[in-house]
């Protein structure tokens, strides 16, 4: 064989090994950013087993700031969380009791409010209007040094 034949083939080689390498790292970095998701959905964030057996939930007290509500998974259910004052934190569940719509926080008004049908509720739960057959389920909320914790009422 002569150099020229020689180089080619071996050029070839190093061609498909640098093609074979860029597909696996394509499926490597598809796959994974598909997985990501799922196993990050399906992993409970900050939680820990409470004193009296019931599962606590906690968030860092700052992502949650006065006068604001943040959207959370509690029991891989959608909760949300309102601040209204420094101490003053309410948990409920986010889903709306008429046809599963996630209610959300208006500060204006100082209620949760279903943009689906206007349904509105109170921060304990009630139903003040709209088609709501039944008040949002309440957990207990507090503010503890740097966290708000969660756990059922
Ligand atoms: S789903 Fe909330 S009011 Fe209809």
């Amino acid at each position: 064989m002569s150099d020229e034949i020689i180089k080619e083939e071996v050029s070839g080689k190093d061609r498909r090994s640098f093609l074979n390498l860029s597909i696996f790292i394509s499926f490597a970095v598809a796959i994974g950013g598909a997985l990501y998701p799922v196993i990050k959905y399906l992993l409970p964030a900050d939680s820990t087993k409470g004193t009296e057996g019931g599962e606590t939930f906690f968030i860092s007290a700052d992502d949650v700031s006065v006068g604001s509500a943040k959207l959370v998974r509690y029991k891989n259910r959608p909760t949300i969380v309102v601040r209204l004052k420094e101490n003053e934190v309410y948990a409920l569940s986010a889903v709306c009791t008429h046809l599963g719509c996630i209610v959300k926080w208006h500060e204006d008004a100082k209620e949760l409010l279903c943009p689906c049908h206007a349904a509105r509720f109170d921060l304990y739960g009630n139903v003040l209007g709209g088609p709501a057959p039944k008040p949002l389920p309440a957990y207990k909320a507090a503010v503890e040094e740097d966290r708000i914790l969660i756990r059922e009422a």
